[in-house]
């Protein structure tokens, strides 16, 4: 197991990641200062299946007392009404203050569970215990929680830093295929924005992680992503600055997802194809080299994710979905950019430009 700490003064709080340790659970929840008391566990069908027991086992055997709420699996229950069904069983088991709410599953879990802990009695303790790898290397650090609404993803939500996150990479096992690759895209995210080693790294071992999805090399990618959020939550919690660099690839792949059509793509895949398009405009803006583009790219097709626009993407939908973006920059689109692997820099250019070299 290794460990980070996040700190943020009275909200700091320990981030560990390993093998196995979801068996360890209630004795790093003592460990990070929880009371054992009255608790939730919230999860979801798919992974209540696999993993809750062994969860709920460890909780109790360090006193905690937890009642098991399973929401149905998908980003459909990131909802007001599945908020409310949560509210109802925390008040039903009278939760209290002292209570902690453990979140195990993917970002659905850990953003609905955690804006229901954000909101219960004014905030009681949210634990992530994140089971893709999305949530692993992105969504459980970082205090971000919150649902969906009709207008938009994420429109409701809170800012609520856990008290420990718990990732247990021996849980990645069980995810499905395009879940496993998708998450990813986020890995070469990171590489690509801030270190150049991860990305040599990743070249060495991308298709054994793939192939045999090997916990050695889960656990040190898992802690390398998770060492960057950390550093870019500490810097800046309330994103401005440095949280923009996460937007790497972001921008065209906002708008894709919002312009194929729900379910074409997951965000990881939209993200993927949105981070070989600013290398092309990173090529043209910011004299990025073409052997490391093509580095880059070989890196992403083989970790099994698309890297081309979609065919006939050049259409109103996408420039409307980019132009959205446009209005927040003023006169253009702010992006993200490399001008080598490893190192961003903003550029704000114009839908023309963008447009011309995707
Ligand atoms: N809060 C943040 O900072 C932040 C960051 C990124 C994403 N998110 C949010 O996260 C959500 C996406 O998260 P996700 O990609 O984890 O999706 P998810 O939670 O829907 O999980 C994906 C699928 O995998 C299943 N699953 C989870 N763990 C499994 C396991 N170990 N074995 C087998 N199946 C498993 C789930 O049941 C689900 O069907 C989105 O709602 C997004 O908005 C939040
Ligand atoms: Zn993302």
């Amino acid at each position: 197991m290794q460990t980070l700490h996040v700190e943020l003064g009275a909200h700091s709080y320990p981030v560990h990641v390993g093998a196995g340790i979801l068996e360890d659970l209630g004795r790093l929840a003592c460990e990070a200062g929880l009371q054992p008391a009255r608790a939730a566990l919230v999860t979801d069908t798919n992974v209540a299946k696999l993993y809750a027991e062994r969860a709920q086992a460890s909780l109790r055997k360090a006193g905690f007392d937890p009642i098991v709420v399973t929401i149905a699996a998908g980003e459909a229950s990131k909802s007001m009404a599945m908020l409310a069904t949560l509210y109802d069983r925390m008040t039903d088991a009278e939760l209290d203050r002292s209570s902690a709410v453990f979140a195990l599953g993917g970002g659905v879990v850990g953003d609905l569970a955690g804006y229901a802990a954000a909101t219960y009695l004014r905030g009681i303790a949210i634990v992530q215990i994140p089971t893709t790898v999305v949530a692993q290397v992105d969504s459980a650090l970082g205090g971000k929680t919150g649902i969906n609404h009709r207008r938009g993803k994420n429109l409701i939500g809170a800012f609520h830093q856990p008290r420990l996150v718990a990732a247990d990479v021996a849980t990645l096992a069980t995810l499905p295929e395009r879940e496993f690759r998708e998450g990813l895209a986020e890995v070469i995210k990171y590489g690509a924005i801030r270190d150049a080693g991860l990305i040599a790294d990743l070249g060495d071992q991308v298709d054994n992680i793939i192939r045999n999805r090997d916990a050695v090399a889960l656990e040190a990618i898992v802690m390398r992503s998770l060492q960057h959020k950390a550093v870019i939550v500490e810097a800046d919690e309330r994103e401005t600055g440095l949280r923009k660099t996460l937007n790497f690839g972001h921008t065209v792949g906002h708008a894709l997802e919002a312009s194929a059509g729900y379910g074409t793509y997951l965000h990881g895949e939209a993200v993927a194809i949105g981070m070989v398009a600013a290398m092309r405009l990173s090529q043209a803006h910011a004299g990025f080299s073409g052997a490391d583009a093509a580095r880059l790219t070989a890196l992403i097709a083989r970790a099994g994710l698309p890297t081309a626009m979609p065919a006939g993407w050049r259409g109103e939908e996408f420039i409307r979905a980019l132009r959205l973006d446009k209005k927040r920059a003023g006169a253009g689109v702010e992006f993200i950019l490399l001008d080598r692997i490893g190192h961003t820099v903003t550029r704000t250019l114009t839908i023309d430009a963008i447009l011309a070299h995707l």
